[in-house]
């Protein structure tokens, strides 16, 4: 399922949206080739893609938190951490056995979180940042 960008997924922060974006566009990328004919060696480098930019966004945002002194800054960082050790897990059974179908989970569930993180962990940064920045 294709995800649309709405503007509710906007936090205002340009290098955060322009991240948000970025990762929205992989996974549509990903999802693309699984509705259609992408071979399994081109669906691992599009994980491979997402999981770099995953961890380069992560980073970016843990500067900007710390940056301002965001007092939720840690907890925060702790949920990426999380979410990167679950991802890791889910990446590396895709690469052990790949199959179309462990792609589909590893894409379900990128999107699902993400999502839910920028709307609910993401926003609440928002005021903060722009407060100190
Ligand atoms: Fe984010
Ligand atoms: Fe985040």
């Amino acid at each position: 399922m294709k995800i649309e960008w709405n503007a509710r997924y906007e936090t205002g922060i340009a290098e955060v949206d322009e991240d948000h974006r970025r990762l929205v566009d992989l996974i549509n990328d990903l999802d693309a080739m699984l509705d259609g004919t992408g071979d399994l060696g081109r669906i691992g480098m599009i994980i491979d893609a997402l999981v770099d930019y995953t961890d380069y966004h992560f980073s970016r945002e843990e500067r900007l938190m710390a940056g301002v002194g965001y007092a939720e800054a840690a907890d925060h960082a702790l949920t990426h951490t999380e979410f990167g050790h679950f991802l890791g897990e889910l990446v590396g059974g895709c690469m052990v056995n790949p199959s179309r179908e462990a792609a589909i989970r590893v894409n379900d569930y990128l999107r699902e979180w993400l999502l839910d993180h920028i709307l609910v962990e993401d926003m609440k940064f928002v005021p903060v940042v722009k407060a100190g920045s």
